[in-house]
């Protein structure tokens, strides 16, 4: 009898298996890119992970302050940019669209920056650009798959927790030099398996000063993020305008294997059913600020997330919101602050860092920082 049991529905495991059986083993960048943005069966491309009920709480998320507080950094550094009319206002990897919801309603205290504001917002997946519509209802917004498609002119961009999204090569210093990281298929063919080959071009971006790290160190690069940074510079430098970058990671380039996978708020493997955890890397912010000062960008910072939002005024507004809450939801507000600021929290594991067009004045916010240039 034949058996008409209908096949299983394919998986991204299936997809990446057939894509190692006809050409080899995949970088890491070509693993996490399929893993998080295959068209059909991406993480990011077929549900929304964030939030509680989610896979992990991004800052927008913890409190409406963090949004509040970055668009009226926006509307503030549009003023010191000279109010440049019209005005591309656009965020890089929304999530649900907290951030831009909560920086709409704050930003909307200074009319002439709403008035001349156009919203893009760049992102990917089209379950999260669905959270996206719902929550800016009445907000003409464009959205793109790419940064590059966001019409030239002036532009203020935001992206949170969006760079540790973006794939990296990883590589491995061995006795017989550096080799890079792979994935393969185990040996019972049906999971996977981490395995050395050789460099690809993208080794090219690892420091020199890295290349002599001891045997059995891993190097991360991300030409990803290399190629989304040159482009934001230069368009900051060619049409005016700043960005503001946000995101967890370290302040020097050195040798670490920071790849991980998270699933319901907790780590996972890495190589196991690929396209249901979130797979990131720590961000490097030295990288970045080289790729902007090399494309011509005056760069502040990186500063700690904490001491940005201190300086932005995050305890003057948590004050005002507790003066309408109730006992409860001013513990809430209180430990919402804690987290986006205080040291081991999100406070010092975030970053913050700003690129604006050469002789720009610092953005408030980077007091302390020197602007870099290059
Ligand atoms: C970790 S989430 C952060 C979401 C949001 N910024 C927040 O703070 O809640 C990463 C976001 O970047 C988007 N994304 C991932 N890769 C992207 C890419 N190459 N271009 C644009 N967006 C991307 C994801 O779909 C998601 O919206």
């Amino acid at each position: 009898m034949p058996n008409h049991q209908p096949s299983p529905e394919p998986t991204l495991s299936d997809h990446l298996r057939r894509l190692i059986q006809v050409s080899g083993p995949l970088t890491i960048d070509r693993y996490m890119a399929e893993a998080l943005g295959n068209p059909k069966f991406g993480y990011y491309t077929t549900q929304n992970p964030i939030g509680a009920a989610g896979d992990f709480i991004t800052a927008p998320e913890v409190s409406q302050i963090f949004g509040e507080l970055i668009g009226l950094w926006c509307a503030e550094t549009w003023q010191s940019l000279g109010s440049p009319s019209p005005l591309h206002w656009v965020e890089i990897g929304p999530g649900r669209g907290t951030l831009m919801r909560d920086a709409l309603r704050a930003a909307g205290a200074l009319r002439a920056f709403r008035d001349c504001a156009n919203v893009h917002l760049v992102e990917t997946s089209p379950v999260l650009r669905e959270c996206q519509r719902e929550a800016l209802p009445d907000i003409d917004v464009a959205w793109h798959d790419h940064f590059h498609q966001v019409p030239h002119g002036s532009t203020i961009v935001v992206a949170n927790e969006l760079f540790d999204a973006l794939p990296i090569h990883q590589f491995e210093r061995t006795i017989r030099g550096w080799r890079e990281r792979m994935v393969d298929l185990d040996t019972g063919g049906d999971g996977f398996r981490f395995v050395l080959g050789p460099v690809s071009a993208a080794f090219a971006l690892v420091p020199e000063a890295l290349r002599e790290a001891p045997i059995g160190s891993v190097a991360e690069v991300s030409p990803a993020s290399v190629s989304l940074m040159r482009n934001i510079a230069e368009r900051v430098k060619h049409y005016g305008g700043a960005a503001l970058v946000v995101d967890y990671g370290s302040l020097e380039s050195r040798p670490r294997d920071t790849l991980q996978a998270v699933i319901d708020h907790g780590t996972h493997d890495v190589l196991i059913a690929p396209g249901s955890a979130d797979l990131c890397a720590h961000v490097d912010f030295a990288s970045l600020t080289q790729t902007a000062q090399k494309s011509g960008a005056d760069v502040w910072g990186p500063v700690l997330q904490g001491e940005f939002l201190e300086e932005l005024g995050i305890h003057t507004r948590a004050s005002q919101l507790k003066r309408a809450a109730t006992a409860d939801q001013a513990e809430e507000i209180d430990t919402a602050v804690e987290r986006l600021t205080e040291p081991g929290q999100m406070g010092t594991l975030f970053k913050v860092m700003a690129i604006g067009s050469p002789g720009m004045r610092a953005p408030v916010g980077f007091a302390q920082s020197n602007s870099q240039t290059s």
